[in-house]
């Protein structure tokens, strides 16, 4: 039994940024100190005249080229460490953008580097009032208890997994999505299933967590099973199915793909989401319904999958990607019991990334 942390409050529907002040503490609606990360995808400045900006606050792009490290977010802390400390910090993009503002709020006010809290509840007070907008969904990062960085010395992808990570507010407004590019739409969305599927296939359950998962794989059916995903309609409910997936995942475990794609991603640089996808459409021998129905959806949505991603690569590449996903051991032994390496040996990690 687990005591259940969840976002304190959230506001949803079209416009809901416009109403952003609502959401920020009154200390702040007339100082203003506060710190807004934004998605270089905006850099255009595009969505400044929707933000009730006031002279002391602050407005950083983020450049999610690569997915997050734990370099770059020690450089955005010291960044803001030396200035004024802000009072609040808004993170505006996708879930890379969405977790390296978590990171940097916890690290403002625990101190020390991003590397020192990658595990389990190793942050100690509560970060700077943080606020998440998500303008893909399907990450959850929304609603999780993680914010996920990729640490190159220690060859490791994992997130400061503490309650303090949650955002204190959520802002879900559907507008934000309209923009988003096809295959980048669906392969985030489908971040949303794969957590969902892994949490259901996995030992370690809680029955909330089942609840949300269930809920949200029957909104991306709907979705990905549809003719136009990207409707209005659509893109609202995915908004709601990205967050019940981050709070399932905040109260159960993921199970093998996301280990397979932390290996992609340290390794090949493939991002999350992708990555996700190439892992899932390899893995017919332990989720062999799931790869059913994704190929569906991808039929449905007539997006492509990238391929021969793990063909033709050094031993020492297949040995590196075996090394970065076996290190997951919470969620493979999630999905294949404490004796998950009896399975997963070398040779089968390596026929496994070879399908892909
Ligand atoms: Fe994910």
């Amino acid at each position: 039994m687990r005591l259940t942390k969840t976002v304190g409050e959230y506001l949803l529907g079209f416009g809901a940024l416009q109403q952003v002040d609502r959401l920020l503490p009154k200390s702040t609606r007339q100082s203003g100190e506060r710190v807004y990360l934004i998605d270089h995808f905006f850099y255009d400045g595009s969505l400044l005249p929707r933000l009730p900006l006031l002279k002391k606050d602050r407005v950083l792009y983020i450049d999610t080229t690569d997915e997050p490290t734990t370099e770059q977010v020690d450089a955005i802390t010291a960044q803001l460490r030396s200035d004024a400390p802000p009072q609040a910090i808004l993170g505006i993009g996708g879930g890379s953008t969405m977790d390296i503002a978590k990171a940097v709020s916890n690290l403002l006010s625990n101190g020390g580097s991003a590397a020192d809290y990658q595990g389990w509840d190793l942050v100690k007070v509560p970060g700077v009032f943080k606020v998440g907008v998500p303008t893909i969904s399907g990450t959850g990062a929304e609603a999780s208890r993680t914010c996920v960085m990729m640490n190159h010395a220690e060859n490791l992808k994992l997130g400061m997994n503490s309650d303090h990570t949650l955002f204190d507010r959520v802002i879900l407004d559907p507008e934000l999505t309209a923009t988003v590019p096809r295959n980048q739409y669906f392969f985030t969305g489908m971040d949303t299933y794969i957590h969902c599927i892994e949490s259901l296939a996995g030992r370690y359950r809680h029955a909330l967590a089942d609840a949300f998962s269930h809920q949200a794989l029957a909104v991306c059916r709907e979705i990905f099973l549809s003719g136009n995903m990207q409707s209005d309609e659509y893109r609202e409910k995915l908004m709601i199915a990205s967050f019940l997936g981050g709070s399932a995942i905040g109260n159960s475990l993921v199970g093998l793909i996301h280990p397979f794609s932390a290996g992609l991603s340290m390794v090949l640089h493939t991002h999350h989401c992708v990555g996700n996808c190439i892992v899932l459409n390899a893995m017919d021998e332990f989720y062999p319904r799931e790869v059913e129905e994704f190929r569906r959806m991808q039929e449905s949505q007539r997006v492509a999958l990238p391929r021969g991603l793990c063909q033709g690569l050094a031993d020492s590449q297949y040995r590196a990607l075996y090394e970065a996903t076996i290190i997951h051991e919470k969620p493979l032994a999630n999905a294949l019991g404490d004796d998950f390496r009896s399975i997963l040996t070398f040779d089968k990690v390596a026929e496994i990334f070879r399908r892909m």
